[in-house]
């Protein structure tokens, strides 16, 4: 390997610095600090203007995401310096055949970064982000994350398309499955924690990989919920609703944000300067780097604000984007654009800082390669396992859970010769239980429900019998009478149906939410023999499960659990595990509903107030509503029930009035409390959730707004004195003078088991 001047130069400064001041700097792992700067400059001096914008570029090699625009020589670029970043490398092998060309082979020897999308995991897969959101655990979030990290890096992996923080009102919208569901606070905290999971406590531990916050911006509120389409949001919804997941990854760290396919008000995201320069950079002070999702600087002239590649280059660069992903646009234009003073010099400098600097905060110039592992590669493991488990049981919503006989159906009665049937096409389906992403998964690693169910009733001496009975998009009845047979031949049934793994996420919207094929005939035909029903729904989005919802007695929302499933869903049938999920999107009653979320505005004519305010006599005819479907969801946000049950006591707030100056200056908080007990005979994990309404203000708020949660494991009878406190964070909203502030008016403050539930205590807000 030839020697490496930059790295020589860069070793020199640091000795003379540490001899400067007794001590060595860090290396690397905060791709803000003026260590990392100090290095930037070093580097950025040598480059030509054609090295400078090769470190733009960003190659696709292996799997595919989209039309992929063919580079065959694509070594070559990499060894000019022309390359710098590769995604879709995925193991150690091909990373490091990549590294050497471009350490072995540049003018300067620059370290490739590589990328990809870790979005649930890498080898161990965890549930999809979705059902992960409703554990309400960032916590958990979090350890996912550095699992996957751990796994990605070992193969040279330094870098994830993740988190993706888009807030989905809308479950058309297939990729709601990779987020954190319908809540700007809720998404926050989950943003917050992947960061911290993916980018550990150091960017430069080996084990850590740089995140990328996506798909800046406004890519949840697709029209239609239809993949790539066009939003239109206001600057009050874009900065109160859609950014600030954004704002809480680039606060905790995140090195990279990825700028998205739509277009937002016209201006396609990904040559939108309002967001990429004037919020993200101007007002967040943003220090890495953005990359342009898969050829969304190309698109831009099919969205029709360029005629031709170069002008595209213009837009995008100019607007804020740093990285041209498969495109090869920035490559071919941005220099020509630079020397005829189209693109300012020191906007290049600007990206290419960005890019350096995740670079050197990696650790990459230390160590551009990784250790080849033994041939079969990356192995999953007795830890991974447990993680993976553990996040599935976390991510269950129990929807239902009626009385069958003296009890509720769940957790089910074990004991020998109970004799159980298992039907339905996601019984057995491996693969469909990791959902869209499923990166280096091993199927062999994938355990059913079939196989968990048929472990332990074997071991229980419980007769099993399983049926598929349908497939997912089945247009047959020919499997009916097989699984009607094992039906009637059992004491209970469980049923496991849904969509496939692959009918949600990206390019997977749908204009139907209901249980695809005829599956819901299926479940009509297995509820009618009068045997009690457990219904399983995998899905990637809110199903509109009415007739399930009024027929079924027990139901568990699984989402895409991982390659734990089975064994998360039998200690969770059998209650070894509980169901302490809770929904983070509301699950509409039909498809005719959405978007639907819980915090939407009151209206003049509010079929129902929440607290019984506006209209003195609503009237039952000229109010917003459907005159064939109510407005509210079948399940709201923040619904789940347990196998024990909770109270909460009357909400106490610390001050009956509070001065909004003194809240905006930070010098006046309130503290709202509650108790929570558990009313059960069984313990158990209740999300406790704080909920506020603002009235009397400049604009209208929504009717409620989740700014406070805690979870807390109660033992049968026991109860806990929760606190929460409200600032000028939680207080502050975007008002008509477009000021994020708080205003004087009234506060309602509920704290409660989900977003319909409680009542409020008040607050004034003063002057
Ligand atoms: C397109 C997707 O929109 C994005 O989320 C992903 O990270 C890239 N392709 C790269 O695969």
């Amino acid at each position: 390997m030839q020697r490496k001047p930059q790295l020589v130069l860069v070793l020199g400064w640091l000795m003379a610095l540490a001899a400067q001041t007794g001590r060595l700097p860090a290396q690397g792992g905060d791709f803000r600090s003026t260590q990392t700067e100090a290095r930037v400059d070093a580097l950025l001096a040598q480059m030509t203007l054609e090295e400078k914008v090769g470190q733009l570029n960003q190659l696709s090699t292996g799997s595919l995401s989209g039309p992929k625009q063919v580079v065959d020589n694509g070594d070559e670029l990499i060894r000019k310096g022309w390359v710098g970043g590769i995604l879709n490398a995925v193991t150690a092998q091909e990373t490091n055949i990549f590294q050497k060309e471009a350490i072995g082979g540049s003018r300067l020897h620059i370290p490739i970064l590589f990328g990809l999308d870790v979005i649930h995991g890498f080898r161990t897969l965890f549930p999809i982000p979705l059902g992960l959101s409703a554990s309400w655990d960032p916590d958990l979030a979090e350890q996912t994350a550095r699992y996957a990290a751990q796994e990605a890096s070992s193969q040279g992996v330094r870098w994830t398309f993740s988190p993706m923080v888009d807030i989905a009102r809308d479950p058309r919208w297939g990729r709601i499955a990779e987020g954190a569901g319908e809540d700007p606070y809720l998404g926050s905290a989950f943003a917050r924690a992947y960061v911290r999971g993916y980018q550990g406590l150091r960017l430069d531990d080996p084990a850590s990989i740089v995140a990328c916050a996506k798909h800046f911006v406004g890519y949840g509120a697709v029209e239609g919920g239809r993949d790539y389409n066009s939003t239109e949001i206001s600057e009050r919804t874009l900065r109160g609703v859609y950014l600030p997941p954004f704002h809480a990854a680039v606060e905790e760290g995140a090195g990279t944000l990825m700028s998205a396919f739509n277009a937002i008000n016209g201006v396609p995201s990904s040559a939108n300067a309002f967001t990429l320069t004037q919020v993200l950079r101007k007002e967040w002070n943003f220090r890495g780097f953005v990359d342009s999702d898969w050829t969304a600087v190309r698109e831009v002239m099919v969205h029709g604000i360029a005629d031709d590649a170069r002008t595209a280059a213009l837009k995008c660069f100019n607007a804020g984007v740093d990285m041209d992903m498969e495109s090869n646009i920035f490559l071919n234009n941005i220099a020509e654009l630079v020397r005829a003073g189209r693109v300012p010099a020191s906007r290049l400098d600007e990206a290419v800082r960005g890019i350096l600097r995740v670079k050197f905060a990696l650790g990459l110039f230390e160590h551009p390669y990784v250790v080849e592992p033994a041939a079969s590669g990356l192995a999953a493991t007795p830890a991974g396992d447990a993680l993976a488990r553990r996040a599935a049981e976390e991510s269950f919503v129990l929807l239902e859970n009626r009385m069958v006989g003296d009890g509720p159906l769940l957790p089910l009665a074990a004991g020998p010769g109970r004799k159980i049937a298992l039907i339905g096409p996601l019984a057995d389906s491996a693969t469909d239980m990791l959902g869209s992403w499923s990166c280096q998964a091993v199927s062999g690693d994938m355990v059913t429900l079939r196989s968990a169910l048929s472990k332990r009733a074997s071991s229980g001496g419980m007769p099993l019998s399983f049926a598929r009975g349908t497939d997912v998009s089945g247009t047959t009845d020919s499997g009916f009478p097989e699984a009607v047979a094992a039906a009637m031949g059992a004491d209970v049934v469980v049923m496991a149906l849904g969509e496939s793994g692959r009918s949600s996420g990206e390019a997977s919207s749908r204009a139907h939410l209901n249980l695809p094929g005829n599956q819901e005939k299926l479940l009509e035909a297995i509820v009618a023999t009068g045997k009690p029903v457990v219904l399983v729904v995998f899905s990637g989005r809110p199903l509109s499960i009415a007739w399930a919802s009024a027929h079924v007695p027990a139901i568990i929302m699984a989402w895409f659990p991982g390659m734990q499933a089975g064994p998360a869903l039998v200690r969770t049938l059998f209650g070894e595990a509980e169901p302490a999920g809770r929904l983070t999107v509301s699950i509409p009653r039909t498809v005719g509903q959405v978007p639907i979320y819980y915090n939407h505005l009151n209206t003049g004519r509010p079929r129902v107030d929440p607290i019984g305010m506006g209209s003195d006599k609503p009237d039952p005819y000229y109010v917003t509503g459907y005159i064939d479907e109510a407005n509210t969801p079948l399940y709201p946000f923040g619904y789940g029930l347990s196998y024990t049950s909770f109270s909460f006591s009357p909400v106490e707030v610390s001050a009956a009035s509070v001065s909004a100056s003194a809240i905006n200056k930070g010098e006046s908080q309130l503290t709202v409390s509650a108790d929570v007990r558990n009313t059960g005979s069984r313990e158990g994990t209740e999300t406790a959730q704080l909920y506020i309404r603002l009235r009397g203000t400049s604009v209208a708020r929504p009717v409620r707004e989740l700014k406070g949660f805690q979870r807390v494991h109660l033992a049968p009878g026991e109860s806990r004195h929760l606190e929460f406190r409200l600032a000028r964070d939680e207080l502050a909203f975007w008002n008509a003078d477009m000021k994020d502030v708080a205003e004087p008016g009234s506060l309602y403050v509920w704290v409660a088991s989900d977003s319909t539930q409680g009542t409020p205590a008040k607050v004034e807000l003063t002057e």
